[in-house]
């Protein structure tokens, strides 16, 4: 051999690859080049002649191997730090906060008014929105000429279809479904083909009690709306009637509310009545009871029916109904 390499030069150059590996791949390249099949020393071995030089080039090529293996445990160490360290999941960090919402204004009423009737034993319905004009108006003994059953007042499907006007046919329905004793409230929408204003809106939310049992008086719907009026508004409200025209009751009266503003003494939101008008109710026309064929000089009811709009707005004092409506959560969540 002519120019027989420099050994220790091979060595040195050699192991500095090996330092100088960033990567495994990188190392094994450098392997490859200083220690492979066609390596200078794997061709130098091979070319051995005598035992001086065999055992010399075979202490190089034994010290690079222990220099390789060495480098290569120590990338795979730090690749397998650098992974732990990236792909982390740290799972006892807080997560991100979403955002927790609260139950709707009208959601909250509905709510209250159910749990007063619960504690008074009456159960709570929730009755189809579409109704046969029979149930909407027939039964409830409203006139042929009564204004309501005009498609300006009313949404008509067809000629024997609407969109209830009130709750009240829930009334109808449980008393054809059920033997008396009854004590039930039915809540939900109701719709009316009014303009947009800040006190009318075409849907709203109504509740409607009705009881039916022997012997029952205006006395006890008076202390029935006494109860849900001071659950819904306070300990300190008074309830007072005033007479009034349903074409389902009879008498019929108007329950007003004791103001919680002004306890009475008059301000605006009772415009200076002291009093604030709650709704319809009075006592099952006797022609009522007969359409769903209870007799009426066994049986006696009374029946009441008022807005949860109404309502949220006088205990949140919203001046404009059509806040219960755009869904504004600027609105909404002070509520
Ligand atoms: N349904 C009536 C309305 O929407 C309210 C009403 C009046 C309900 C008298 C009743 C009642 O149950 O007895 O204007």
């Amino acid at each position: 051999m002519t120019d027989t390499p420099d050994w220790n030069a091979y060595e040195a150059e050699a192991a500095a690859a090996a330092q100088a590996a960033a990567s495994s791949d990188d190392l094994e390249e450098a392997r490859v080049r200083f220690l492979g099949r066609k390596s200078d020393i794997a061709l130098g071995l091979r070319e051995v002649r005598d035992r001086e030089t065999g055992m010399l080039l075979n202490g190089v090529r034994t010290r690079l191997e222990e220099t390789f293996d060495t480098r290569a445990a120590r990338l795979a160490d730090d690749e397998l730090d650098r992974r732990l360290r990236d792909e982390i999941v740290d799972v006892t960090l807080p997560g991100d906060e979403l955002p927790l919402g609260h139950l709707h204004p009208i959601t909250q009423i509905r709510r209250m008014v159910e749990d007063a009737f619960l504690g008074l034993g009456y159960e709570v319905r929730d009755d189809r929105e579409v109704e046969t004009v029979e149930y909407n108006f027939d039964k409830l003994a409203f006139l042929p000429t009564h204004s309501a059953r005009s498609p300006r007042d009313t949404f008509f499907f067809d000629p024997n279809h609407v969109l209830r006007t009130e709750t009240s046919p829930s009334q109808i329905h449980i008393m054809e479904e059920k033997e008396p004793p009854l004590y039930m409230v039915s809540i939900g929408r109701v719709y009316r083909r009014d303009a947009i204003t800040a006190t009318r809106y075409p849907i709203f939310h109504q509740f409607e009690g009705l009881a039916v049992d022997r012997g029952l008086t205006l006395a006890d719907l008076k202390g029935t709306l006494l109860h849900v009026m001071r659950a819904l508004y306070g300990p300190e409200r008074k309830v007072r009637f005033r007479t009034h025209y349903f074409p389902f009751t009879e008498p019929s009266i108007e329950p007003d509310v004791s103001c919680g503003i002004c306890l009475g003494s008059g301000c605006r939101t009772c415009k200076y009545s002291g009093w604030i008008e709650m709704g319809g109710a009075g006592m099952v026309d006797p022609t009522v009871l007969a359409n769903v064929g209870l007799d009426p000089e066994e049986w006696s009811g009374f029946a009441f029916g008022c807005g949860l709009e109404r309502t949220a707005q006088l205990r949140h004092d919203i001046p404009d109904i059509r806040a219960l409506w755009e869904g504004d959560l600027r609105v909404l969540r002070q509520f």
